[in-house]
């Protein structure tokens, strides 16, 4: 029996480290066990030029602990009235990695995101001209359709056909949540990449509504039925190159999350590597724990590996932090609902 494995040191390929008081409580968190992490922009106001990503990594780092070794790779916010300009200034000088598209209104803090597609067809043919990736999150917001079925109707409507159009424009599609999501990245080739969180990974929606509703396990895209968890436990373990981890940490302060109408996010930065390895055991694949955790992200990004490692360690159950506590912060920390054996213990 596997009691301890060593892994390069990990990446988290979609983190919302938020600004201010939370920003200084957190940060810490993703830095201990992650060496980098693609920055999600939906501050508010987001992030949506170089100056404003420079600055906010400028506030991203002084938040680290002393010593701390940890890169923050920031993404523009895309409006409708992204300057394309800015954009591959920004890309050209390495102050950014991605660009993210938020349609609008589909999630935490995307009012200014995208309604009308073709507007924005512009800036994304320059973004494939000059390799910039976009990160997507992919649900549509149409009323009619079912929350449970908008990433599904997401891929047919808008993302399949702005690959289409786009030649070479390289895409990561965030948090997938589904079997068809699984499908279409797994089908996609080099251009096409997606990232899967640790709650998709380890909870369906009964385990967010069966007996009481649990406000922790809230999140967009919305936990599945478990046919999709298996979809996407299969694409994780598969080895498959273009699936690699983006925990999608978003933290929200307790109180926010246990209100009558709660935040969607669960915090999971501090337990990520604990539950990821409970998971690949499960799954009877330890041995692609590094590639999904270390080695697709960097091949997709076109960045090195890092050169740390990290060691899990087999052993009794761990005990989960309540909460993340700074001054007046308190960030309550996602438990998984079952045992997690392994701890990161180097
Ligand atoms: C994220 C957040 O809180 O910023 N919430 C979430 O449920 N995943 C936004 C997002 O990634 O869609
Ligand atoms: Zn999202
Ligand atoms: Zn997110």
């Amino acid at each position: 029996m596997t009691t301890s494995i060593t892994l390069i040191r990990p990446d988290d390929w979609h983190l919302h480290l938020r600004d201010g008081a939370m920003l200084q409580a957190v940060a810490p968190e993703s830095a201990r066990h992650f060496s980098r992490a693609i920055i999600m922009p939906n501050l508010v106001p987001p992030v949506v030029t170089g100056a404003e990503a420079t600055a906010y990594r400028d506030r991203i780092r002084a938040a680290l602990p002393e010593g701390a070794e940890f890169t923050p790779l920031m993404t523009l916010y895309l409006t409708e009235d992204t300057d394309a300009d800015d954009l591959a200034a920004a890309h050209r000088d390495g102050i950014i990695t991605a660009v993210k598209l938020y349609p609008a209104g589909a999630t935490t803090n995307s009012a200014s995101g995208v309604r009308d597609f073709d507007k924005v067809r512009p800036v994304l043919e320059r973004m494939a001209e000059i390799g910039c990736p976009l990160c997507v999150h992919g649900e549509v917001t149409d009323p009619e359709i079912d929350i449970f079925d908008r990433e599904a109707v997401f891929i047919d409507r808008i993302l399949d056909p702005i690959r289409r159009a786009t030649p070479g424009l390289r895409v990561v599609m965030e948090h997938i949540t589904t079997k068809q999501g699984a499908d279409y990245a797994q089908s996609g080739g080099p251009d096409l990449g997606a990232t899967i969180t640790v709650q998709h990974l380890m909870l369906d929606r009964n385990d967010m509504l069966v007996g009481g509703m649990r406000p922790h396990y809230y999140c967009l895209p919305i936990l599945k039925r478990r046919e999709h968890r298996e979809a996407l436990r299969a694409a994780a373990t598969s080895g498959n190159a273009q699936i690699f981890l983006g925990t999608d940490s978003a933290p929200h302060p307790t109180h926010a999350k246990e209100s009558e109408c709660c935040s969607a996010g669960c915090f999971t930065a501090p337990i990520a590597m604990s539950c990821l390895a409970e998971v690949f055991e499960e799954e009877g694949a330890l041995d692609k724990l590094e590639g999904f955790a270390s080695r697709n992200g960097p091949a997709f990004y076109r960045l090195p590996e890092n050169t740390g490692t990290i060691t899990l360690t087999k052993g009794d159950p761990i005990t989960i932090p309540a909460a993340v506590t700074l001054g007046e912060v308190n960030v309550t920390v996602f438990d998984p609902g079952q045992p997690l054996h392994w701890s990161v213990t180097a």
